[in-house]
């Protein structure tokens, strides 16, 4: 046989194992029907191996052999979503299901039974996959839906994602949004095998899927049982889109996305009943954690006139099945102190297993629910969790209630620093009144301070505050730029190479914004939302330090009991002091600009083109001018926006050259629907 024809017989066995291999894998996660056993199919992963071991100029991307994970990444890199990936609403009852659906009616201004898509409400993470001329070219998860992170290397080793379109007639751009999960047995066999190893398990399947999903080794991800449902779509050209969600999501599965089967069309609130309690009945036996159901109104001319509010589609909604609850042994009660003081009672319990992780302690809140739920300690009480909350005491068991029992008593004095606790008169919690020298309210705020949406320092987590604070080597966030190596290196699990890190962490976070820091500084009741309305109002630091009441109630979302913290806050020496330490450090924001409150689009340069099918550009140009846009005819470097219907033409060309933020039809309609979300997100 000569070279030529040795080479041809390679390039054909390669091209039938990875025809075959990828069929097996549509069979397993896409069909759910495997054909041949793992031990086959490894058979013949371990060939093709082989084969592109020996010809290594053979192999490419998509190859079912590249899934094993590429070399660690020093950080993730930060991805813009095409669209924004949204979050859903919930309704809490049925009632509130009702109330959906005649919203959705009276928007619709039609009495119609509706028909819904409804899906299972898987418990993972979201991400983004990008597909380019039918090739998985990016994915990301959510983050704060605007930018989420680069994870396309990690995505690559689920076995799961396609990383090549099937069929024929395939989008050129498509983005498709589906929750990464792990199974639940891959989930017991990974903790089963941790717990031989004497390695760390994971409490549940969800924080095992973000744990190995958020790996910079992506080899680390390859090892890991993850899995993958789709269940909507970002963006899709070159092919029409069908009329309906459940056509949509039958497409994806023609081209090789796994798409869950428990969907089902429903008609109407009665149709959403029978499946949620259908689905809360089967649950147990599902494979794979859910933790409630959503419904989507199926047609999408509907969805796309209902549009969005906020952050979430008004065309959809989640019914979260209730918290799960046992019943346990209330051991004792303990008060935590947290930034602002307050005490909250934490009920130490016989450890118990609820809402997939064991459970040891819960809050009880404060005095108050102590006496309404009558709990003592010593009773049999009933725990309740539900995802990620906090786990709580729901009520006493009173016919299972032993003949000793303590009674809970509010300390006296602060556990922590002994100053004494006051009850202010209304409200619920009662504080330690030590401020800043009581050292658990100065771990507390150091811990907020420095947390991901204040300042951000990176490695310095709560461990090694509250290290600095019992040592004394800090007393305040000012303290914190006045660190140095040697301090930092002598802690416990601490070497020169973490110190440096976080030390660098905190030169970065040096450089920061106006909201993030007003935030930081933990003014009560003063959250991310609140901080980010007092810096675009006052836009500097002393104009706020200096606002009267009557000035900071002119901001949105501020009302009294805010304008008081604000201005008490400020009023404090100590605190004054503070922020000098912590500017004279060098934290530092570049100036805020301004912004109208009332004209959601003001400042932003649009132009239009192309031909535009819901509104004429007459008419979407008067839309435009009317929340405070620039509406003009050419596109230049001065241009944010452009607008492209279809048929667009140089206009969009030269928009794309100059990277511009286009818009399709749909797109647009998404901002009139929003204008003020979309006006933030451009500034
Ligand atoms: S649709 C525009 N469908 O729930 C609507 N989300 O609370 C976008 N989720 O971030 C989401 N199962 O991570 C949708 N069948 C499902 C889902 C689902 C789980 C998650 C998803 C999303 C969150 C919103």
């Amino acid at each position: 046989m000569t070279k030529e024809s040795q080479l041809e017989q390679v390039i054909v066995e390669i091209d039938q194992l990875r025809h075959s291999l990828e069929e097996h894998n549509r069979h397993y996660y896409v069909f759910d029907a495997p054909q041949i056993s793992d031990a086959e199919y490894d058979q013949l992963l371990r060939r093709l191996q082989d084969i592109e071991k020996a010809h290594p100029n053979l192999i490419i991307p998509e190859s079912p052999t590249q899934r094993v994970g590429a070399a660690p990444l020093p950080s993730f890199s930060q991805v813009e979503h095409q669209v924004p990936m949204l979050s859903l609403n919930n309704a809490f009852s049925q009632d509130e299901l009702l109330e959906f659906e005649q919203r959705l009616q009276s928007r619709l201004d039609s009495e119609a039974l509706i028909s819904y898509c409804a899906e299972p409400k898987l418990d993972g993470l979201a991400v983004s996959l990008l597909y380019e001329e039918g090739r998985f070219v990016c994915g990301a998860t959510r983050g704060d839906g605007r930018v989420g992170e680069d994870i396309t290397l990690n995505l690559r080793t689920l076995a799961a994602i396609p990383l090549k379109l099937q069929g024929e007639d395939l989008p050129s751009r498509l983005e498709v949004r589906g929750e990464v999960f792990m199974p639940k047995a891959g989930f017991a066999a990974l903790n089963k095998k941790a717990l031989a190893e004497g390695e760390k398990v994971f409490v549940n399947p969800r924080n095992a899927a973000a744990g190995s999903l958020r790996q910079l080794d992506s080899a680390i991800t390859a090892t890991r049982p993850l899995s993958i449902y789709c269940y909507a779509l970002g963006l899709l050209e070159g092919v029409a889109l069908p009329e309906t969600h459940s056509e949509t999501l039958t497409l994806l599965q023609s081209w090789g996305f796994p798409i869950c089967d428990e969907r089902q069309v429903v008609q109407g609130v009665a149709g959403c009943f029978e499946y949620y309690q259908r689905l809360a009945e089967k649950r147990p036996e599902l494979p794979y954690e859910i933790d409630g159901v959503v419904f989507k109104v199926d047609r999408l001319d509907l969805q796309q006139a209902l549009g969005f509010v906020a952050r979430a589609p008004r065309w959809a909604i989640a019914q979260k099945f209730p918290a799960e609850e046992v019943s346990t042994d209330l051991l004792d009660v303990e008060f935590q102190v947290g930034r602002t003081g307050a005490l909250t009672p934490v009920a130490r319990l016989q450890p118990v297993f609820v809402g997939g992780v064991t459970v040891s302690n819960a809050t009880l809140h404060n005095m108050d629910e102590v006496q309404r739920k009558g709990v003592r300690i010593g009773d049999r009480v009933v725990v309740r969790r539900a995802g990620d909350v906090i786990p709580e005491v729901a009520r006493v068991l009173l016919k299972q209630r032993p003949e000793q029992t303590v009674e809970i008593v509010l300390p006296e004095c602060c556990p922590i620093c002994n100053s004494k606790v006051v009850r202010v008169e209304g409200e619920a919690a009662a504080r330690c009144s030590g401020g800043l020298f009581c050292p658990a309210q100065r771990k507390e705020a150091i811990k907020h301070f420095v947390s991901r949406k204040a300042l951000d320092v990176e490695g310095l987590g709560s461990k090694l505050i509250e290290q600095l604070v019992d040592r004394d080597l800090i007393h305040g966030v000012d303290d914190l730029y006045c660190l140095d190596r040697n301090t930092l290196a002598g802690l416990e699990r601490m070497a020169e190479k973490s110190a440096d890190n976080v030390l660098a962490a905190l030169q970065k976070s040096q450089q920061t914004t106006l909201a993030r820091f007003i935030y930081a500084l933990g003014i009560r009741e003063v959250g991310e939302a609140t901080a980010r309305s007092l810096a675009n109002h006052f836009r500097a630091l002393p104009a706020l330090m200096q606002a009267s009441e009557e000035q900071l109630q002119q901001v949105d979302d501020v009302g009294p009991v805010v304008a008081t913290f604000v201005i008490a806050f400020f009023a404090q020496e100590n605190n004054r002091q503070i922020i000098e330490k912590l500017l004279a450090a060098g934290v530092h924001w570049p100036e805020v600009e301004k912004v109208a409150a009332d004209l959601p689009l003001k400042g932003i340069r649009f132009v239009i083109t192309g031909t535009l099918h819901s509104v004429a550009r007459a008419e979407a140009r008067l839309k435009l001018l009317a929340l405070g846009a620039n509406v003009v005819a050419t596109v230049s470097k001065k241009t944010n926006v452009l607008i492209a219907g279809e048929k667009a033409g140089s206009k969009l060309a030269k928009a794309k050259k100059l990277e511009i933020r286009i818009l399709d039809e749909a797109q647009f309609l998404a901002l009139l629907a929003n204008p003020s979300s979309f006006g933030s997100e451009m500034k």
